[in-house]
Protein backbone atom coordinates (compact mmCIF):
# COMPACT_ATOMS: atom_id res chain seq x y z
CA UNK A 1 0.00 0.00 0.00
CA UNK A 2 1.68 3.09 -0.86
CA UNK A 3 1.36 6.39 1.24
CA UNK A 4 -0.71 9.31 -1.00
CA UNK A 5 1.77 12.23 -1.60
CA UNK A 6 0.47 15.88 0.27
CA UNK A 7 -1.19 18.10 -1.82
CA UNK A 8 0.92 20.47 -4.03
CA UNK A 9 1.49 24.09 -3.05
CA UNK A 10 1.84 25.25 -6.77
CA UNK A 11 0.90 23.98 -10.17
CA UNK A 12 3.48 22.18 -12.13
CA UNK A 13 4.00 23.75 -15.20
CA UNK A 14 3.92 20.61 -17.41
CA UNK A 15 0.16 20.81 -16.66
CA UNK A 16 -1.39 22.52 -19.63
CA UNK A 17 -4.55 20.90 -20.07
CA UNK A 18 -7.05 18.65 -17.65
CA UNK A 19 -5.42 15.32 -18.30
CA UNK A 20 -2.26 16.44 -17.18
CA UNK A 21 -3.64 16.39 -13.81
CA UNK A 22 -3.83 12.77 -13.90
CA UNK A 23 -0.56 11.35 -12.27
CA UNK A 24 -0.71 14.33 -9.82
CA UNK A 25 -4.21 13.80 -8.59
CA UNK A 26 -3.50 9.73 -8.58
CA UNK A 27 0.41 10.10 -6.52
CA UNK A 28 -2.38 11.95 -4.10
CA UNK A 29 -5.38 9.95 -3.13
CA UNK A 30 -5.25 6.41 -1.87
CA UNK A 31 -5.88 3.50 -4.08
CA UNK A 32 -9.55 3.12 -3.05
CA UNK A 33 -10.64 6.70 -3.51
CA UNK A 34 -9.02 6.74 -6.69
CA UNK A 35 -11.04 3.95 -7.81
CA UNK A 36 -13.70 5.36 -6.36
CA UNK A 37 -13.55 8.75 -8.03
CA UNK A 38 -12.00 7.60 -11.61
CA UNK A 39 -14.46 4.67 -11.79
CA UNK A 40 -17.10 4.05 -13.93
CA UNK A 41 -20.03 1.53 -14.32
CA UNK A 42 -18.96 -2.83 -14.78
CA UNK A 43 -16.60 -3.01 -17.25
CA UNK A 44 -16.59 0.64 -17.92
CA UNK A 45 -16.90 0.86 -21.72
CA UNK A 46 -19.97 3.95 -21.09
CA UNK A 47 -16.62 5.29 -19.15
CA UNK A 48 -14.36 5.36 -22.43
CA UNK A 49 -17.45 6.57 -25.02
CA UNK A 50 -18.54 9.15 -22.53
CA UNK A 51 -14.80 10.86 -22.91
CA UNK A 52 -15.33 9.90 -26.78
CA UNK A 53 -18.09 10.92 -27.81
CA UNK A 54 -17.52 14.49 -28.45
CA UNK A 55 -14.89 13.36 -30.59
CA UNK A 56 -17.37 11.89 -33.47
CA UNK A 57 -17.85 16.15 -34.15
CA UNK A 58 -15.85 18.42 -35.95
CA UNK A 59 -16.52 22.47 -35.26
CA UNK A 60 -16.55 24.14 -38.60
CA UNK A 61 -13.98 27.09 -38.48
CA UNK A 62 -14.71 30.83 -39.44
CA UNK A 63 -12.70 33.55 -40.40
CA UNK A 64 -12.04 36.85 -40.33
CA UNK A 65 -15.54 38.02 -38.12
CA UNK A 66 -15.80 41.06 -35.32
CA UNK A 67 -15.04 39.95 -32.06
CA UNK A 68 -15.43 43.54 -30.60
CA UNK A 69 -17.64 42.95 -27.38
CA UNK A 70 -17.12 39.59 -27.07
CA UNK A 71 -18.30 37.35 -23.90
CA UNK A 72 -19.24 34.25 -22.52
CA UNK A 73 -21.84 35.32 -20.04
CA UNK A 74 -25.17 33.31 -19.92
CA UNK A 75 -28.50 34.22 -17.47
CA UNK A 76 -29.93 30.85 -15.99
CA UNK A 77 -32.84 30.87 -13.93
CA UNK A 78 -32.54 34.53 -13.45
CA UNK A 79 -28.94 34.69 -12.73
CA UNK A 80 -26.31 35.59 -14.80
CA UNK A 81 -22.96 33.45 -15.59
CA UNK A 82 -19.72 34.61 -16.34
CA UNK A 83 -19.58 31.36 -18.45
CA UNK A 84 -21.22 27.94 -19.07
CA UNK A 85 -18.85 25.50 -17.07
CA UNK A 86 -20.61 24.80 -13.71
CA UNK A 87 -19.28 21.60 -11.04
CA UNK A 88 -21.07 18.75 -11.23
CA UNK A 89 -22.10 17.12 -7.97
CA UNK A 90 -19.68 15.05 -6.86
CA UNK A 91 -20.33 13.15 -3.28
CA UNK A 92 -17.50 12.61 -0.31
CA UNK A 93 -14.46 15.10 -1.62
CA UNK A 94 -12.31 14.84 0.98
CA UNK A 95 -11.60 11.43 -0.22
CA UNK A 96 -9.69 13.69 -2.79
CA UNK A 97 -8.67 16.97 -0.44
CA UNK A 98 -8.78 17.35 3.53
CA UNK A 99 -10.72 20.27 3.06
CA UNK A 100 -13.29 18.54 0.37
CA UNK A 101 -15.97 20.55 -0.59
CA UNK A 102 -15.19 23.74 0.84
CA UNK A 103 -12.02 23.53 -1.10
CA UNK A 104 -14.36 23.38 -4.23
CA UNK A 105 -16.61 25.88 -2.88
CA UNK A 106 -13.88 28.27 -2.75
CA UNK A 107 -12.91 27.84 -6.41
CA UNK A 108 -16.56 27.98 -7.28
CA UNK A 109 -16.72 31.20 -5.28
CA UNK A 110 -13.49 32.44 -6.90
CA UNK A 111 -13.85 31.94 -10.19
CA UNK A 112 -18.19 33.01 -10.02
CA UNK A 113 -19.37 29.49 -11.25
CA UNK A 114 -21.98 27.41 -9.76
CA UNK A 115 -20.74 24.44 -7.58
CA UNK A 116 -23.75 22.17 -6.97
CA UNK A 117 -23.33 20.15 -3.48
CA UNK A 118 -23.88 16.78 -3.19
CA UNK A 119 -26.60 15.69 -1.02
CA UNK A 120 -23.75 12.91 -0.33
CA UNK A 121 -21.49 15.80 0.80
CA UNK A 122 -18.87 15.18 3.45
CA UNK A 123 -18.99 19.01 4.63
CA UNK A 124 -21.73 20.38 6.07
CA UNK A 125 -23.75 23.05 4.35
CA UNK A 126 -23.46 25.85 6.78
CA UNK A 127 -19.94 25.58 6.37
CA UNK A 128 -19.44 25.73 2.64
CA UNK A 129 -22.38 28.71 2.58
CA UNK A 130 -20.04 30.54 4.69
CA UNK A 131 -17.55 30.52 1.67
CA UNK A 132 -17.25 34.19 0.02
CA UNK A 133 -20.21 34.00 -2.86
CA UNK A 134 -21.19 30.46 -1.37
CA UNK A 135 -22.00 27.24 -3.01
CA UNK A 136 -25.37 28.08 -5.04
CA UNK A 137 -27.06 24.77 -5.84
CA UNK A 138 -27.72 21.46 -3.90
CA UNK A 139 -28.38 18.29 -5.43
CA UNK A 140 -30.94 15.94 -3.82
CA UNK A 141 -31.94 12.15 -4.05
CA UNK A 142 -35.30 11.71 -2.90
CA UNK A 143 -36.24 10.57 0.28
CA UNK A 144 -38.42 8.46 2.04
CA UNK A 145 -38.23 9.93 5.69
CA UNK A 146 -40.35 13.32 4.55
CA UNK A 147 -39.38 15.38 8.38
CA UNK A 148 -35.85 14.91 7.86
CA UNK A 149 -36.08 16.06 4.07
CA UNK A 150 -38.00 19.22 5.23
CA UNK A 151 -35.38 19.75 7.90
CA UNK A 152 -32.63 20.00 5.06
CA UNK A 153 -34.70 21.73 2.31
CA UNK A 154 -35.54 24.54 5.65
CA UNK A 155 -31.41 24.84 5.48
CA UNK A 156 -30.97 25.03 1.99
CA UNK A 157 -33.05 27.71 1.54
CA UNK A 158 -31.67 29.50 4.78
CA UNK A 159 -27.88 29.36 3.66
CA UNK A 160 -28.89 31.03 0.51
CA UNK A 161 -29.12 28.09 -2.21
CA UNK A 162 -30.73 28.87 -5.21
CA UNK A 163 -31.71 25.44 -7.02
CA UNK A 164 -31.78 21.81 -6.08
CA UNK A 165 -30.65 19.53 -8.60
CA UNK A 166 -32.92 16.50 -8.14
CA UNK A 167 -30.91 13.22 -9.56
CA UNK A 168 -33.15 11.01 -10.61
CA UNK A 169 -30.77 8.21 -12.89
CA UNK A 170 -30.08 6.06 -10.07
CA UNK A 171 -32.24 4.63 -7.92
CA UNK A 172 -29.90 1.49 -7.38
CA UNK A 173 -26.24 2.18 -7.14
CA UNK A 174 -24.76 1.07 -10.72
CA UNK A 175 -22.55 -2.45 -10.65
CA UNK A 176 -18.95 -0.69 -9.85
CA UNK A 177 -16.65 -3.50 -10.30
CA UNK A 178 -13.13 -1.15 -9.57
CA UNK A 179 -14.64 -0.13 -6.77
CA UNK A 180 -15.53 -3.72 -5.35
CA UNK A 181 -12.12 -5.01 -6.31
CA UNK A 182 -10.32 -1.64 -4.49
CA UNK A 183 -12.47 -3.13 -1.80
CA UNK A 184 -14.10 0.82 -1.17
CA UNK A 185 -15.30 1.85 2.33
CA UNK A 186 -15.21 5.24 3.22
CA UNK A 187 -12.36 5.71 5.55
CA UNK A 188 -13.47 7.05 9.80
CA UNK A 189 -14.01 10.81 9.21
CA UNK A 190 -15.48 10.81 5.76
CA UNK A 191 -19.27 10.82 5.48
CA UNK A 192 -22.51 11.83 4.16
CA UNK A 193 -22.64 14.74 6.89
CA UNK A 194 -26.69 16.09 5.31
CA UNK A 195 -28.10 12.57 5.60
CA UNK A 196 -26.93 11.87 9.38
CA UNK A 197 -30.09 12.30 10.32
CA UNK A 198 -32.10 11.30 7.82
CA UNK A 199 -33.49 7.77 7.93
CA UNK A 200 -32.60 5.56 4.78
CA UNK A 201 -33.64 2.64 3.38
CA UNK A 202 -31.39 -0.42 3.76
CA UNK A 203 -29.40 -1.54 0.73
CA UNK A 204 -30.80 -4.52 -0.69
CA UNK A 205 -29.69 -7.63 0.93
CA UNK A 206 -30.50 -11.23 -0.98
CA UNK A 207 -32.37 -13.41 1.16
CA UNK A 208 -31.50 -17.29 -0.02
CA UNK A 209 -33.69 -18.06 -2.66
CA UNK A 210 -35.11 -14.60 -3.39
CA UNK A 211 -34.28 -12.43 -6.52
CA UNK A 212 -31.39 -10.11 -5.41
CA UNK A 213 -33.07 -6.65 -6.14
CA UNK A 214 -36.62 -7.03 -6.86
CA UNK A 215 -37.19 -9.44 -4.04
CA UNK A 216 -35.54 -6.99 -1.77
CA UNK A 217 -38.27 -4.43 -1.56
CA UNK A 218 -36.02 -2.12 -2.30
CA UNK A 219 -37.04 -0.62 -5.61
CA UNK A 220 -40.92 -0.05 -4.13
CA UNK A 221 -39.05 2.54 -2.05
CA UNK A 222 -37.63 4.47 -5.23
CA UNK A 223 -39.71 7.42 -6.30
CA UNK A 224 -41.73 7.34 -9.53
CA UNK A 225 -42.75 10.59 -11.53
CA UNK A 226 -46.09 11.42 -9.70
CA UNK A 227 -43.75 11.73 -6.38
CA UNK A 228 -41.11 13.45 -8.22
CA UNK A 229 -44.73 15.87 -9.19
CA UNK A 230 -45.08 16.41 -5.58
CA UNK A 231 -41.73 17.16 -4.70
CA UNK A 232 -41.53 20.38 -7.50
CA UNK A 233 -44.35 21.45 -6.54
CA UNK A 234 -43.83 21.70 -2.65
CA UNK A 235 -40.15 22.62 -3.51
CA UNK A 236 -39.49 26.83 -2.24
CA UNK A 237 -36.74 26.48 -4.90
CA UNK A 238 -36.50 25.81 -8.48
CA UNK A 239 -35.95 22.61 -9.43
CA UNK A 240 -33.61 20.70 -12.69
CA UNK A 241 -34.12 17.29 -12.97
CA UNK A 242 -30.54 15.09 -13.34
CA UNK A 243 -30.07 11.91 -15.06
CA UNK A 244 -32.42 12.94 -18.34
CA UNK A 245 -31.50 10.83 -21.49
CA UNK A 246 -34.97 10.28 -23.07
CA UNK A 247 -36.70 13.08 -24.82
CA UNK A 248 -39.86 11.59 -23.48
CA UNK A 249 -38.68 11.93 -19.92
CA UNK A 250 -37.58 15.19 -20.98
CA UNK A 251 -40.85 16.15 -21.82
CA UNK A 252 -42.62 14.89 -18.56
CA UNK A 253 -39.73 16.84 -16.79
CA UNK A 254 -41.14 20.21 -18.60
CA UNK A 255 -44.98 18.75 -17.87
CA UNK A 256 -44.21 18.00 -14.49
CA UNK A 257 -42.76 21.67 -13.12
CA UNK A 258 -38.95 21.33 -13.58
CA UNK A 259 -37.28 24.73 -14.42
CA UNK A 260 -34.37 22.95 -16.36
CA UNK A 261 -32.65 19.47 -17.21
CA UNK A 262 -29.10 17.80 -16.58
CA UNK A 263 -28.51 15.22 -20.16
CA UNK A 264 -26.07 13.12 -18.05
CA UNK A 265 -25.87 9.51 -17.71
CA UNK A 266 -24.53 9.59 -14.29
CA UNK A 267 -20.40 9.78 -15.42
CA UNK A 268 -21.18 5.94 -16.83
CA UNK A 269 -21.87 4.98 -12.59
CA UNK A 270 -24.85 3.48 -13.27
CA UNK A 271 -26.27 1.83 -16.49
CA UNK A 272 -23.22 1.00 -18.41
CA UNK A 273 -24.50 0.33 -21.66
CA UNK A 274 -27.03 3.59 -22.00
CA UNK A 275 -26.13 6.31 -24.32
CA UNK A 276 -23.92 9.00 -23.93
CA UNK A 277 -24.98 12.43 -23.15
CA UNK A 278 -23.67 13.62 -26.56
CA UNK A 279 -25.50 11.02 -27.80
CA UNK A 280 -28.91 12.34 -27.23
CA UNK A 281 -28.57 15.48 -26.33
CA UNK A 282 -29.68 17.00 -30.28
CA UNK A 283 -32.54 14.54 -29.83
CA UNK A 284 -33.64 16.00 -26.52
CA UNK A 285 -32.92 19.64 -27.42
CA UNK A 286 -35.47 19.08 -30.37
CA UNK A 287 -38.47 18.00 -28.02
CA UNK A 288 -37.57 20.77 -25.45
CA UNK A 289 -37.24 23.95 -27.73
CA UNK A 290 -36.27 25.85 -25.76
CA UNK A 291 -39.06 25.63 -22.93
CA UNK A 292 -36.64 24.95 -20.31
CA UNK A 293 -32.39 25.54 -20.47
CA UNK A 294 -31.09 21.94 -21.08
CA UNK A 295 -26.94 21.28 -19.27
CA UNK A 296 -25.05 18.36 -20.00
CA UNK A 297 -22.31 16.22 -17.97
CA UNK A 298 -19.70 13.52 -19.01
CA UNK A 299 -16.81 13.14 -20.68
CA UNK A 300 -16.20 17.07 -20.79
CA UNK A 301 -11.93 17.13 -20.45
CA UNK A 302 -11.61 20.13 -23.09
CA UNK A 303 -12.93 23.98 -23.92
CA UNK A 304 -13.95 22.26 -27.47
CA UNK A 305 -16.18 19.69 -25.55
CA UNK A 306 -17.94 22.31 -24.13
CA UNK A 307 -18.71 24.25 -27.51
CA UNK A 308 -19.76 21.12 -29.14
CA UNK A 309 -22.32 20.58 -26.22
CA UNK A 310 -23.69 23.80 -26.81
CA UNK A 311 -23.75 23.59 -30.66
CA UNK A 312 -25.81 20.63 -30.03
CA UNK A 313 -28.51 22.33 -27.47
CA UNK A 314 -26.76 22.60 -23.67
CA UNK A 315 -27.05 26.35 -22.02
CA UNK A 316 -24.22 24.98 -20.09
CA UNK A 317 -22.05 22.16 -18.73
CA UNK A 318 -21.00 20.42 -15.78
CA UNK A 319 -17.81 19.00 -15.22
CA UNK A 320 -16.96 15.75 -12.60
CA UNK A 321 -14.09 14.22 -12.44
CA UNK A 322 -11.93 17.15 -14.07
CA UNK A 323 -12.22 19.38 -11.56
CA UNK A 324 -11.57 16.48 -8.69
CA UNK A 325 -8.54 15.38 -10.16
CA UNK A 326 -7.70 19.33 -9.71
CA UNK A 327 -8.60 19.58 -6.00
CA UNK A 328 -6.70 16.33 -5.36
CA UNK A 329 -3.49 17.93 -6.73
CA UNK A 330 -3.73 21.11 -5.29
CA UNK A 331 -6.85 21.87 -3.56
CA UNK A 332 -9.08 25.25 -4.40
CA UNK A 333 -6.10 26.31 -6.47
CA UNK A 334 -6.30 23.14 -8.47
CA UNK A 335 -10.20 23.35 -9.13
CA UNK A 336 -9.60 26.96 -10.28
CA UNK A 337 -6.78 26.03 -12.38
CA UNK A 338 -9.25 23.18 -14.15
CA UNK A 339 -11.86 26.02 -14.55
CA UNK A 340 -9.51 28.29 -15.90
CA UNK A 341 -7.74 26.20 -18.40
CA UNK A 342 -11.29 25.31 -19.88
CA UNK A 343 -12.89 28.34 -20.09
CA UNK A 344 -9.73 29.50 -22.18
CA UNK A 345 -10.27 26.72 -24.32
CA UNK A 346 -13.08 27.64 -24.52
CA UNK A 347 -12.46 31.21 -25.71
CA UNK A 348 -10.23 30.17 -28.27
CA UNK A 349 -12.13 27.64 -29.81
CA UNK A 350 -15.13 30.20 -30.14
CA UNK A 351 -12.52 32.47 -31.63
CA UNK A 352 -11.93 30.19 -34.09
CA UNK A 353 -15.33 29.08 -35.20
CA UNK A 354 -16.27 32.71 -35.46
CA UNK A 355 -18.92 32.79 -32.07
CA UNK A 356 -18.39 35.93 -30.45
CA UNK A 357 -20.89 34.92 -27.94
CA UNK A 358 -23.12 32.07 -26.53
CA UNK A 359 -25.84 32.43 -28.71
CA UNK A 360 -24.38 32.57 -32.42
CA UNK A 361 -23.23 28.62 -31.16
CA UNK A 362 -25.51 27.10 -33.45
CA UNK A 363 -25.28 23.49 -34.75
CA UNK A 364 -24.57 24.51 -37.59
CA UNK A 365 -21.18 25.56 -36.25
CA UNK A 366 -21.06 21.63 -36.57
CA UNK A 367 -19.29 20.15 -39.49
CA UNK A 368 -21.36 17.23 -41.26
CA UNK A 369 -20.52 15.15 -44.00
CA UNK A 370 -24.15 15.20 -45.20
CA UNK A 371 -24.33 19.25 -46.04
C1 LIG B 1 -20.68 11.50 -9.18
N1 LIG B 1 -21.89 12.01 -9.63
C2 LIG B 1 -22.88 12.33 -8.73
N2 LIG B 1 -24.07 12.81 -9.16
C3 LIG B 1 -25.03 13.16 -8.28
O1 LIG B 1 -26.10 13.60 -8.71
N3 LIG B 1 -24.82 13.04 -6.94
C4 LIG B 1 -23.65 12.55 -6.42
O2 LIG B 1 -23.48 12.48 -5.22
C5 LIG B 1 -22.65 12.15 -7.34
N4 LIG B 1 -21.49 11.61 -6.90
C6 LIG B 1 -20.50 11.27 -7.80
C7 LIG B 1 -19.31 10.72 -7.34
C8 LIG B 1 -18.30 10.45 -8.24
C9 LIG B 1 -17.02 9.86 -7.72
C10 LIG B 1 -18.45 10.74 -9.61
C11 LIG B 1 -17.34 10.52 -10.60
C12 LIG B 1 -19.64 11.25 -10.07
C13 LIG B 1 -22.10 12.27 -11.09
C14 LIG B 1 -21.63 13.67 -11.45
O3 LIG B 1 -22.51 14.64 -10.91
C15 LIG B 1 -21.61 13.89 -12.96
O4 LIG B 1 -22.83 13.49 -13.52
C16 LIG B 1 -20.46 13.14 -13.66
O5 LIG B 1 -19.31 13.11 -12.85
C17 LIG B 1 -20.14 13.82 -14.98
O6 LIG B 1 -19.19 13.11 -15.68
P1 LIG B 1 -17.60 13.49 -15.71
O7 LIG B 1 -17.49 14.99 -15.84
O8 LIG B 1 -17.04 12.98 -14.41
O9 LIG B 1 -17.12 12.76 -16.89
Amino acid sequence: MREPLPPLSQIPADIVAVNDYLPYAQARMSEQAWAYFTGGAADERLLAQNEQAPHFYQIWPRVLRDFSGAHTQLTLFGQDYAFPIFLAPVAYQRLAHPAGEQATALAAAAMQTPFVVSMQSSVDLTTLAAQAAGPRWLQWYWQTDKAASQRLLDLAVQVGIEAIVLTVDAPVSGIRNREQRAQFRLPAGVDAVLLRDVNRPAEPVAQAGQSPLFGSGFLSKAPTWPQIQQFIHDCPLPVIIKGILHPEDAEKAIAYGAAGIVVSNHGARVLDVAPTPFQVLSVIAKTVNKRIPILLDGGIRRGSDVFIALALGASAVLIGRPYIYGLAAAGPAGVAHVLHMLRTEFEVTMALAGCARLDQIQPDCLWSSSR
